[in-house]
């Protein structure tokens, strides 16, 4: 699983299935805070999925889309909430934006 960052990529081993907002905080990866422990309340997981990448997710929460209004970096049709995504059995690169 690779972040990419403003400053940077790393890549780290994420179980499939672990929540990409949990395996950057566990994994020291620069750009994700995760300040509510993944319950889609604060928005300091954002992160651009690669367009190629956005089926691989489950579908949108209602929940979700609501908080990514609220991000401090512009939304995009491809920014979701990396606590609400497991990550897949392959491997992804996801972006990370400018500010959480
Ligand atoms: Fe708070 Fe994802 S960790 S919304």
């Amino acid at each position: 699983m690779t972040y990419r960052g403003p400053d940077g990529e790393t890549t780290i081993d994420v179980p499939p299935g672990t929540r990409l907002m949990q395996a950057a905080i566990d994994g020291d990866v620069d750009g994700i805070i995760g300040e509510c422990g993944g319950n889609a309340m604060c928005a300091t997981c954002h992160v651009y999925v690669g367009a190629s990448d956005v089926d691989v997710f489950p579908p949108m929460s209602a929940d979700e889309d609501e908080m990514l209004t609220c991000t401090k970096a512009e939304r995009r049709t491809t920014s979701r909430l990396s606590c609400q995504l497991p990550a897949p059995a392959h491997d992804i690169t996801v972006e990370l934006p400018e500010d959480q």
